[in-house]
């Protein structure tokens, strides 16, 4: 029977090793798939962390389950306990980290292939990554519309709403087909439960199968189609994890590189390993 595992790439597994694979030039294409961990650091909780993630702290909200915030018929039901949340979460009032910046970096030296992230805070935007590398699979703050009619709404107003904490309504008047005021609530486009994802998520999901490199970091891969990213990595293709834990499959197979433990720390040690270090914090301090 003949083994088709390839030879390994990496002679350890290492950042060290990493490094080497990148300045070697056989990583031109490095895709990054991200989560809440890369923001927390910017002062935005993640989902899931015990003590300080939003899921544990929503209990002032009372809602049947803390994804509730996030579900679209709640939502419609009661879209308040969103808006008490959007105020706290709202971008405009955090800063890209020292992990937005060195994805920018990449992008920087034609090295980023594409950034899959599942963050809503568009820090990757403002960290100034081009849009057309980035795949916000769950929507972003950045725009928002109607539940009902689709009909999109003004961001001035939808800021001023959001700061108070203030469910949006529908501004659609009547129409020769609708003669009725539309009134209905108005949602950010994030992707919420029972939503799809953006077509451009699957539309890119084929960038992952030609990738020399794949970094993940922040992110609990709870969330399924996001969650299988990693799967589509080619075998022989490196993968490092940068994550508090240990999640997914990353670690079980042979080119895997686990660097467990504050993500900000471990992208400085792989660009001191890059000796891309004094760029990485000049470019970091400029934002
Ligand atoms: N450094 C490294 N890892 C961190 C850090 C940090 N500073 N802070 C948090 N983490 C890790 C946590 O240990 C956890 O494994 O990041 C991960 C965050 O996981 P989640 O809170 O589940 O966030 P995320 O994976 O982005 O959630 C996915 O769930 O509710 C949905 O749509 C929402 O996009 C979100 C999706």
């Amino acid at each position: 029977v003949s083994d088709d595992t390839p030879p390994e790439t990496l002679r350890e597994r290492s950042l060290a090793a990493i490094a080497e694979h990148i300045k070697s030039g056989k990583a031109r294409r490095i895709v990054v798939m991200t989560g809440a961990g890369i923001s927390t650091a910017a002062g935005i909780p993640d989902f899931r962390s015990p003590e300080t993630g939003l899921y544990a702290n929503l209990a002032k909200l009372n809602l049947p389950r803390p994804e509730s915030v996030f579900d679209l018929p709640f939502f419609r039901h009661n879209p308040k306990p969103f808006y008490v949340l959007a105020k706290d979460l709202y971008p405009g009032n955090f800063y890209p980290t020292v992990s937005h910046v060195f994805i920018s970096l990449l992008a920087k030296k034609c090295l980023l292939h594409q950034l899959f992230t599942q963050n809503i805070d568009c820090l990757e935007r403002a960290a100034g990554i081009p849009s057309e590398l980035i795949v916000e699979a769950h929507g972003s703050f950045a725009t928002q519309r109607c539940i009902e009619c689709k009909t999109p709404f003004p961001d001035d107003l939808m800021r001023e709403h959001v700061s108070r904490a203030e469910v949006p309504r529908c501004m659609r008047g009547p129409t020769e087909l609708d003669p009725t005021h539309c009134e209905g609530f108005v949602k950010p486009d994030i992707v919420f439960f029972h939503e799809a994802l953006p077509s451009l998520f699957h539309d890119r999901m084929d960038l992952v199968d030609n990738a020399d490199l794949a970094l993940v970091m922040g992110t609990s891969l709870q969330v399924h189609p996001f969650a299988g990213l990693p799967e589509y990595v080619k075998k022989g293709v490196p993968r490092v994890l940068f994550n508090m834990e240990r999640v997914g499959s990353l670690g079980s197979l042979a080119d895997d590189v686990l660097e467990l433990g504050d993500c900000d720390t471990g992208v400085r040690k792989l660009a001191d390993e890059l000796g891309w270090r004094e760029e990485l914090e000049a470019e970091w301090r400029k934002l």
